[in-house]
């Protein structure tokens, strides 16, 4: 096991069905939003994509693009391949799979696309500021990122949206062993790395984001 990590392995199979029963497509709305944007990458590194089901679809529709995917569950891996292969013809030439955490695992750069879908949630403020301070060197001009998480709206959500980040991270805390307890910050971590926010789009009365960001070009 890798310091300290949660483990999805018995999650991974029902991961699936417990995120329909708890917030319907939403979810899989987000991950597949900005996928249009996307046609034109070519390397992505992708981080804790769970059962690969953004993943596959991100091969299926971009015949160009090859993947590493990075997650410290073995079984969430098998799925993430087994879901790939059923979808895309020769996945083996264009896709990488690695069992290691996000934090530590050497990259391969450069890359035009990091994908983070409900991953950064699972970092503590300090972790998550460390990857970013180790993937931002790594992009090619013009590289996007591509964030998916949960958020505490303002306005009449705010209540309603905290309690219910508050269970989630409690039932993942029983059932995986994750720590992390409060949403953390990615915004200022990405803005200092020279990122810029492109595009954003938020569900169920901004308790999701999905959004687009940008490495900002080399100063001349
Ligand atoms: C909450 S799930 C999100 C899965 C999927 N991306 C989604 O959109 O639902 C988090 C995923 O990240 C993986 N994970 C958690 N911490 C990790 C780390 N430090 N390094 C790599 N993978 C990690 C878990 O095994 C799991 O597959």
């Amino acid at each position: 096991m890798m310091r300290g990590q949660p483990n999805f392995d018995q999650i991974a199979r029902p991961y699936r069905w417990l995120e329909y029963l708890t917030l319907g497509r939403a979810l899989e709305r987000c991950r597949l939003h900005y996928l249009p944007s996307l046609l034109k990458r070519k390397q992505a590194l992708v981080l804790g994509d769970g059962d690969g089901r953004f993943l596959a679809q991100l091969l299926a529709q971009n015949p160009r693009l090859h993947a590493d995917a990075i997650d410290t569950s073995a079984t969430m891996l098998q799925l993430l391949r087994q879901r790939c292969e059923a979808l895309v013809p020769k996945t083996h030439t264009r896709l990488t799979t690695h069992q290691a955490d996000a934090l530590t695992y050497p990259l391969a750069p450069p890359y035009d696309l990091i994908v983070t879908h409900f991953f950064l949630d699972c970092l503590t403020q300090p972790d998550l500021e460390t990857l970013v301070n180790r993937i931002a060197p790594t992009l090619s001009p013009g590289a996007l990122w591509l964030v998916s998480d949960f958020q505490i709206p303002t306005g009449p959500m705010r209540l309603p949206a905290k309690i219910l980040v508050r269970a989630l991270y409690l039932a993942f805390r029983i059932l995986t062993g994750l720590r992390t307890t409060q949403l953390p910050d990615h915004a200022t971590p990405l803005k200092q790395a020279g990122l810029t926010r492109i595009a954003q789009r938020q569900r169920l009365s901004g308790l999701l984001i999905t959004e687009l960001w940008q490495r900002n070009p080399d100063p001349q």
